[in-house]
């Protein structure tokens, strides 16, 4: 089937036509990186025929929090911003799974420090399950350092940050792996550069803490959800030595994006069979339901447009 193609792009206040949703060359925002955004998706449920957006509220308030963190006049509420990214669906009226990038910018042409004015814009595309979600990615730990809360927190979800992960990727794929996965200043690992990390080991479920230099991950606070309910037992969050990454049974990347993509190798070594293993393909089945409203315990989640 032919790709979906959006008819516009929503850009303060209305839906343009792509090619006029742009900002100044000489904005914070290209100069500086003074932007922060929001990767959503939004499924396809074709029971109900209708679009069903992820945990839109708990990514609208991700936005505001870091719009404040970088001290930027924004003029929008979590609900305002909810309520424009529906108007964007309902507007461009996809009939397909769709990846929405949500992002405030520091636009005009003032200087470094400049706060404002603010601009939103919300643009939707065609996104299918990710590259690798079927027979697993194979990962580097990449020679590169995680940024830290001390220098660049990755708790913002600030554009300016992945500088730090394109580094890392672009290191990964010229050594012949599909993506990188980064350790902190302290050695301990931190995450992907667009996904939160995960480990199985002797059947428990381990994953990093957010006070070690990753993004307070949406779907990784899903996972560790659909893990409680499906085991009766907390996933443990504690720091990861690089070398658990070698003896893990299973590893996994889980994002929005990336929603649960299996990791079947890290570094020279396989991980486990080197084949997506048991717990990760359970998990992968459970995420599915829940972002398509399958699972009646979280309807909550899901927004209808
Ligand atoms: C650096 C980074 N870590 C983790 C994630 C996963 O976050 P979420 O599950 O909220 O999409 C993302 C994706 O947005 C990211 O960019």
């Amino acid at each position: 089937m032919a790709q979906w193609k959006p008819q516009g792009i929503w850009l303060d206040g209305k839906v343009r036509p792509w090619d006029q949703a742009t900002i100044h060359v000489l904005s914070p925002t290209v100069k500086y990186g003074v932007a922060v955004f929001e990767g959503i998706r939004a499924y396809w449920n074709p029971e109900r025929g209708r679009m069903l957006v992820f945990r839109l509220e708990e990514h609208s308030r991700r936005l505001v929090q870091s719009a404040r963190m970088m001290r930027m006049e924004n003029p929008y509420a979590p609900e305002d911003i909810s309520r424009a990214v529906l108007e964007t669906l309902r507007e461009l009226d996809p009939r397909c799974d769709v990846h929405i990038r949500a992002l405030l910018m520091v636009s005009g042409d003032g200087p470094m420090t400049a706060r404002g004015p603010v601009s939103l814009a919300i643009a939707a595309l065609e996104r299918g399950r990710p590259p690798g979600f079927e027979q697993g990615i194979r990962c580097q730990i990449s020679s590169w350092r995680r940024i830290s809360d001390e220098v660049m927190p990755p708790r913002i979800k600030c554009t300016a940050n992945y500088h730090n992960g394109r580094l890392a990727a672009l290191e990964a794929k010229a050594n012949g792996y599909d993506q990188a996965l980064l350790l902190n200043s302290r050695g301990e690992l931190a995450e992907a550069p667009g996904a939160c990390v995960f480990l199985v080991r002797a059947g428990q479920l381990i994953t990093p803490p957010v006070t070690d230099d990753i993004l307070e991950s949406i779907t990784r606070e899903t996972v560790l959800i659909l893990w409680q309910e499906w085991q009766g037992r907390s996933g443990a969050v504690r720091p990861v030595d690089r070398t658990e990454l070698y003896v893990a049974d299973e590893v996994f990347l889980c994002g929005t994006a990336a929603e649960i993509t299996p990791v079947i190798q890290v570094d020279d070594l396989e991980v486990g069979d080197g084949v997506p293993g048991p717990i990760t393909r359970k998990l992968q089945s459970l995420y599915l339901a829940a972002v398509r409203g399958e699972d009646s315990r979280h309807h909550s989640w899901c927004t209808e447009v």
